[in-house]
């Protein structure tokens, strides 16, 4: 089923203005340029519901969208980019952090990683850190009309086997790409019975 309302509604950097906690909530986070903003557009299918940009750093604040007047998508800045200063990326990170220990309604924590890249440190230590936390995350897997269905099962198989190093189960993956819209549904039904809850 799509989405039938998508209404952007505020953007912050102090996570205690954000809007009250008050429906179940998702946030899409991963480095920057990764394709959190085109996801969230995919997904609501809209064009240019979330900023969108070539050049990393595109997001900076929290952005929180309401979604069929029951849900909220969370867009927020990248973390760890090389071509982003060290000091907006110690500003993201703060960002991003206060916002993780403000949000009790965050059901679910989406955490993008480019299909064509092996897994990175900085993108499994961030997993590492929600694991300890507690917080529920799964792992998307962008820009995946570039690469064949082969290439995509390796990097699955590439993946799964790194988180296996230090967990006992991985968490639940999903294939997308904003261009093809690849993933929507499958993103989607996932959400819909956390909503239910
Ligand atoms: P920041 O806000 O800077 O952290 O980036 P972001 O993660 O929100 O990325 P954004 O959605 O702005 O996309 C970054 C670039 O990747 C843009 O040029 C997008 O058009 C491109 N892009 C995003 N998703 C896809 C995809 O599925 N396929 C392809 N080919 N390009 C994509
Ligand atoms: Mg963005």
């Amino acid at each position: 089923m799509p989405v039938k309302q998508a209404e952007f509604l505020v953007s912050n950097s102090d996570p205690a203005k954000c809007p009250p906690p008050d429906r179940p909530e998702y946030a899409f986070i991963g480095r920057s340029n990764v394709g959190k903003s085109s996801l969230i557009n995919m997904l609501t299918g809209r064009t240019s519901l979330a900023k969108t940009s070539g050049k990393p750093g595109k997001t900076q604040l929290i952005n929180h969208f309401i979604i069929d007047n029951a849900w909220y998508l969370v867009d927020l800045p990248g973390y760890g980019y090389a071509q982003v200063s060290k000091t907006e990326r110690e500003k993201f990170a703060a960002l991003i952090d206060g916002y993780l220990t403000s949000r009790p309604n965050l059901l679910c924590i989406f955490v993008l990683v480019d299909s064509r890249i092996p897994p990175q440190k900085i993108d499994l230590d961030f997993m590492t850190n929600l694991g300890e936390r507690g917080l529920p995350f799964v792992i998307v897997f962008t820009k995946s009309e570039k690469l064949g269905p082969m290439k995509i099962g390796q990097t699955l198989d590439t993946y799964r086997a790194k988180l296996l190093e230090s967990w006992e189960e991985a968490p639940p993956f999903f294939v997308t790409s904003a261009t093809t819209a690849a993933g929507r549904e499958d993103i989607l039904s996932f959400i819909r019975p956390l909503n239910e809850d």
